[in-house]
């Protein structure tokens, strides 16, 4: 069923858990999305990030859409990732919930002013925003000390943020990354989370953590605890699709059943690790 996204999160909130959001690419990561929320009785996100929009059009989002309006737990859609002005205005007429601006590859002056003028749009419509402060790093192994620290959010830059912005969801950068964590593991700065969650919650804005494909399940533990109520997984969903689909196999019916069920299992797995199994 459909739900606002301020609900969906209001909830997470009281209820002291996180909810995961997926992206989509076509209509069996939609069906697997929605089978694992109703087996798991979980609120759950949908989201499309700008290549994936492109690939899928109008119909992937339409999907979305009548999948969430159908489902007996309570599901939203979420546009990830919008990095140019365009990007985002388009997709405000497309039915989605909720937005990112991700203005990260921008200084953080040319961040706050894209954010807030988005933001005023996105509001306009009814839809939620997120947004990022500091750069996603790379998972790459050899990161100094100081390219690490470049990327992390600045607290005090987060309260200025918010404040100007009005916006709804925070995506903060703590050592998080997109894709694989480096061979040597995560390393995330849960003490800079703790600071960052005390400026969200003071303004009322949710916690968002990227890139939680890879982070172990007492580090994903550790961040609810501190505060995170959104996780977004990508890679390990995409991974469990794409490995489905080498296997052997002539009939594409049954090969695509096989498929689904295998995204479908590692989103059953994140919804129980996020706390949001039970919680619909
Ligand atoms: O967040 C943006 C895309 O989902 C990229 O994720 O690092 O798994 O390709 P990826
Ligand atoms: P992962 O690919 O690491 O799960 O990150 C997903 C993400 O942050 C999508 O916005
Ligand atoms: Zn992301
Ligand atoms: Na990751």
């Amino acid at each position: 069923c459909k739900i606002s996204r301020k609900d969906l999160l209001l909830n997470a909130e009281k209820g002291g858990y996180a909810v995961g959001a997926f992206n989509i690419y076509n209509l069996e990561g939609v069906e697997a999305v929605v089978a694992a929320a109703e087996e798991q009785n979980s609120p759950a996100i949908l989201q499309i990030h700008p290549g994936a929009l492109k690939q899928g059009g109008l119909p992937l989002v339409a999907c979305c859409v009548s999948a969430a309006e159908q489902a007996k737990v309570p599901v939203t859609i979420h546009f990830d990732h919008g990095s140019s002005k365009t990007e985002i205005i388009e997709a405000l007429e497309l039915g989605f919930d909720s937005l990112m601006v991700d203005g990260s590859n921008l200084t953080f002056k040319e961040n706050l002013s894209c954010t807030k003028q988005m933001s005023v749009l996105a509001h306009a419509k009814g839809m939620l925003v997120e947004a990022e402060l500091g750069r996603l790093s790379g998972t790459e192994d050899d990161l100094t000390v100081e390219e690490y620290e470049a990327c992390l959010t600045d607290v005090a830059q987060a309260e200025e943020f918010i404040d100007e912005t009005n916006l709804d969801a925070l995506a903060v950068c703590i050592g998080n990354v997109h894709g694989n964590y480096p061979s040597s593991g995560p390393r995330l700065r849960l003490d800079l989370l703790k600071e960052l969650r005390a400026v969200t919650k003071k303004k009322g804005v949710s916690l968002v953590l990227h890139g939680a494909s890879g982070l172990p399940p007492e580090l994903i533990k550790e961040c609810i605890k501190l505060g995170v109520r959104k996780f977004n997984v990508n890679t390990e969903v995409r991974n469990a699709y794409m490995e489905s689909l080498r296997k052997p196999g002539k009939d594409l019916v049954h090969v695509l059943a096989s498929a689904k069920e295998a995204m479908k299992a590692v989103i059953a797995e994140k919804m129980q690790l996020f706390g949001s199994s039970g919680k619909a």
